[in-house]
């Protein structure tokens, strides 16, 4: 497990929000929110049940991959009352993390996935030694591939063919950028 091993999953600070961990505890909250369809357009999951979603949450609360080798955290972005969204990151031992995000549709277009996906990578290079961030899109993806681009992350490749659902070829775009201390 190396250095993951007294990894702890904190209460994060963007400007004008709170990134709080995920837990099982949130799934009532947030099952509502992820019930829009507009969240699935370019990924190949659909909205979920309550049920699966509180399993999902239950079993994310280790903060680990079932072999321990990975951190898998997830937060809950909040502003005020409102949870506004979720981010995530996939941390490998070698330095490497995947990320995803969603930001539910009412507090979409107003800089929130900006400044909750810097707060988590700010954290997770100082907390977790991570050193490259990653990320997968659909090349239909106009939004994420924007925010992507507007967090200072450089395209790698393009994948052809990488999936298929929702009637139609998925092509990704793999997305990079490397994590450097605050100067
Ligand atoms: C992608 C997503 C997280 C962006 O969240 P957001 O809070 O609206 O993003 P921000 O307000 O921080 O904007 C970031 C950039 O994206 C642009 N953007 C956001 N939504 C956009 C849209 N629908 N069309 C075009 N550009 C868009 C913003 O203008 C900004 O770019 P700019 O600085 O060049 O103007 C959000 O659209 C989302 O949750 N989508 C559905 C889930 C999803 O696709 N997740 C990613 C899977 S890879």
């Amino acid at each position: 497990m190396g250095a993951f091993g007294t990894y702890v999953c904190l209460t994060l600070n963007a400007p004008g929000l709170v990134l709080e961990p995920l837990t099982a505890a949130h799934a009532g909250e947030l099952f509502p929110r992820l019930q829009d369809p507009a969240l699935y357009t370019y990924i190949p999951q659909d909205p979920p049940s309550l049920e699966s979603l509180s399993a999902r949450y239950a079993r994310l609360q280790s903060r680990r991959s079932p072999d321990g080798n990975e951190l898998w955290l997830n937060w809950v972005a909040r502003r005020g009352d409102d949870a506004v969204g979720t981010v995530q990151a996939t941390c490998r031992p070698d330095g490497v993390a995947a990320i995803a995000y969603d930001i539910f549709v009412p507090f979409q277009r107003r800089g929130l996935a900006t400044k909750a996906v810097t707060a988590m990578l700010d954290h997770v290079r100082a907390a977790a030694g991570i050193t490259t961030a990653k990320a997968l899109v659909d090349t239909r993806n106009t939004a994420s591939i924007r925010l992507l681009e507007r967090l200072g992350f450089s395209r790698m490749r393009l994948i052809e063919n990488a999936d298929h659902f929702k009637g139609a070829r998925s092509d990704e775009y793999e997305y990079a950028r490397e994590l450097k201390a605050a100067t």
